[in-house]
């Protein structure tokens, strides 16, 4: 499922130019191991890049009329970003790791090349009760990529349970953040009319 081998200088200077909120993290080596999950996830799948994926929540559902997955990604960043960093300035007493939430943000979809590959979704859809449909959503992937280029437990949790699986345990203080920004991410476009109508994920949201 995972090719390392597969990883190239050229693939995570492209995430990197993907996602220039990398810079924002403080840690250099947690920097790049966010770089290495991107690079990694796309290099296992048929995707050269993150732009190539759909702009979506989950496959057809809450898709952007305009843009791609990075406006997603780095929406998503900036907001928990600004959240922790409003937050903080007014309430010193919260103690938020500002690394943590930027790596959560940029990871938290890091399973989307799997879940939106299209060679897998044939698969899928082909055969629902031989492996599932899909056989493992992309929070779940996410955790597997995460743990594979050795990002630390508090940012894999944040692909494990940013969405609705987060509803099964304890979300931590950073992953509440982005939580909150995803969702708010596609509340927002969906008010700003920038959803195509057919794609509207009504009572069944889990991004
Ligand atoms: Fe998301």
């Amino acid at each position: 499922m995972l090719d390392p081998s597969a990883v190239t200088d050229e693939l995570r200077a492209r995430v990197r130019a993907e996602l220039p909120e990398v810079e924002e993290i403080r840690d250099p080596e947690l920097a790049a191991k966010v770089v290495e999950a991107w690079a990694l996830a796309l290099a296992s799948s048929s995707f050269d890049a993150i732009a190539e994926i759909e702009p979506s929540g989950n496959p057809g559902v809450n898709t952007l009329k305009r843009g791609s997955q990075t406006d997603h990604i780095r929406g998503v960043t900036r907001m928990a970003m600004a959240l922790a960093d409003q937050l903080c300035g007014l309430l010193p007493d919260l103690r938020i790791d500002r690394d943590i939430v930027i790596a959560g943000g940029l990871c938290h979809d890091v399973g989307k090349p799997w879940e939106f590959d299209p060679e897998n979704r044939r698969r899928w859809e082909g055969g629902p009760r031989r492996a599932g449909l899909p056989s493992i959503r992309h929070p779940a992937f996410g955790v597997h990529v995460c743990l594979t280029v050795g990002l630390p437990e508090e940012v894999a949790h944040c692909a494990a349970a940013h969405s609705g699986e987060g509803e099964l345990l304890v979300r931590s203080l950073e992953n509440t953040i982005v939580h909150h920004a995803d969702y708010a991410f596609w509340g927002i476009c969906r008010a700003g009319d920038l959803l195509k109508p057919e794609s509207l994920a009504e009572l069944k949201v889990r991004h």
